[in-house]
């Protein structure tokens, strides 16, 4: 048996394949095909720990090279899809919303169509066993007042950057694949991740990596807007469990019910290291935060009421912010090549290398 995994080597993506192959979870013999179009997100070097095993193979492309994929599920005749593959920073999609619209609107429609020709393929048992996994956030319900209630699946979609109008419009054509085509989805919208291979320009690596190079940690307006956090390692186990067990057409929430302010965060961030790797002249690492000019259109607030996973799924999350944050600074700590590797750009030079080599 074979899952599918786009986008696995991301952030999220390259977590959930670590553990799906290095994790006692994995059934007998179920392979990983992972393909990603390693974009500046992309990083092989995340997959290390896993180079040349059985239980993984990469394949570099395109979600929207509908060839490829069809060719994939030709050869590999996965039972599930899981579909990380995303452009996924909303700064990024305020400078140039371009690629998003093309991954995350058209590419998901082009895997979508080679999903539903391949289902359409299959015979009555392996269509019972079939899932499409859509990995989606958080950030489509909109922003929340400070004494509204957590977002519930039944929350109006309201987004508001390019980043999450493109997720939101990827989440609506995975509905109506379910509901016009009788495609086995699931989907699932979670709050903010954080912890290993978490690209250095989101919140929590970035202030880690520049405190670390003595640079200002620059906060968003007020530093008073509210986030979600949950440990990466929780929202791998939340899709392995949605895929186990979740309801067919579903979406469910994820989140560790963890609202914490930008400041705070920082502030934390700054604590850890105090306390991990303190500065040569003894000073806090608090003196380098930096107020600067807010983000178009900032999200005020959100938080996720993940009450649904956890009664039907009986899902829950392993850390706290606390345990998850102190064994994120730690990791950072403990990983410099892997950030220098990505600040210099060279895990770039080297999938050229590589790739060149392959053919
Ligand atoms: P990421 O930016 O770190 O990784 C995205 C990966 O997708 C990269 O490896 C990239 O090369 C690959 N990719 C991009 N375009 C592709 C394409 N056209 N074809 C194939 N691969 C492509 O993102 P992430 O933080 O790991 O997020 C993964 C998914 O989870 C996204 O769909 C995102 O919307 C969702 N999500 C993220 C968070 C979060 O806090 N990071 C929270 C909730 C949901
Ligand atoms: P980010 O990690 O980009 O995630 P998202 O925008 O998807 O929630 O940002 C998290 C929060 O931190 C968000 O409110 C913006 C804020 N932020 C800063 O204040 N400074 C920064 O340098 C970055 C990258 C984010």
């Amino acid at each position: 048996m074979t899952i599918l995994v786009t986008g696995g080597a991301g952030f999220i993506g390259s977590n959930f394949v670590l553990d799906w192959v290095l994790g006692d979870h994995l059934q007998e013999g179920e392979a990983v095909v992972n393909l990603d179009k390693l974009t500046y997100a992309g990083n092989l070097e995340n997959l290390k720990p896993i180079e040349g095993h059985d239980a993984h193979t990469f394949v570099h492309g395109d979600i929207g090279d509908r060839a490829l994929v069809k060719s994939l599920f030709e050869q590999y005749k996965p039972r599930a899809v899981i579909n990380f593959a995303a452009e996924s920073h909303v700064d990024r999609s305020i400078h140039g919303p371009e690629d998003f619209i093309e991954t995350n609107v058209v590419g998901t429609f082009h895997l979508l169509e080679e999903v539903r020709a391949y289902f359409a393929s299959l015979g009555a048992l392996d269509q019972n066993a079939f899932r499409f996994l859509h990995v989606s956030t958080d950030e489509v319900y909109g922003s929340l007042g400070s004494d509204d209630p957590a977002f519930t699946e039944g929350h109006r979609y309201e987004p508001n950057s390019p980043y999450s109008a493109s997720k939101a419009a990827s989440d609506h054509l995975v509905r109506a694949y379910h509901h016009t085509y009788g495609l086995p989805i699931l989907t699932t919208n979670c709050s903010n991740n954080y912890g290993p291979y978490h690209f250095p320009e989101k919140l929590i690596p970035l202030m880690i990596v520049n405190a670390q190079a003595g640079k200002n940690l620059p906060v968003y307006g007020d530093g008073q807007q509210v986030r979600d956090w949950l440990y990466v390692k929780d929202h791998c186990s939340a899709i392995r469990r949605v895929l186990e067990a979740g309801r067919v057409g579903e979406v469910y929430n994820v989140g560790g019910w963890n609202e914490k302010p930008n400041i705070e965060i920082v502030r934390r961030v700054c604590a850890l290291l105090d306390e991990m790797n303190p500065r040569a002249d003894g000073k806090s690492y608090a003196q380098q935060i930096n107020f600067v000019t807010d983000r178009p259109g900032h999200d005020r607030r959100y938080a996720i009421d993940a009450s649904k996973i956890e009664r039907e799924l009986g899902w829950k999350p392993a850390e706290t912010f606390e345990t998850g944050i102190r064994k994120t600074v730690a990791w950072y700590l403990e990983h410099r090549g892997w950030v220098d590797n990505v600040l210099s750009g060279s895990y770039r030079d080297w999938l050229e290398k590589n790739y060149s080599v392959r053919g």
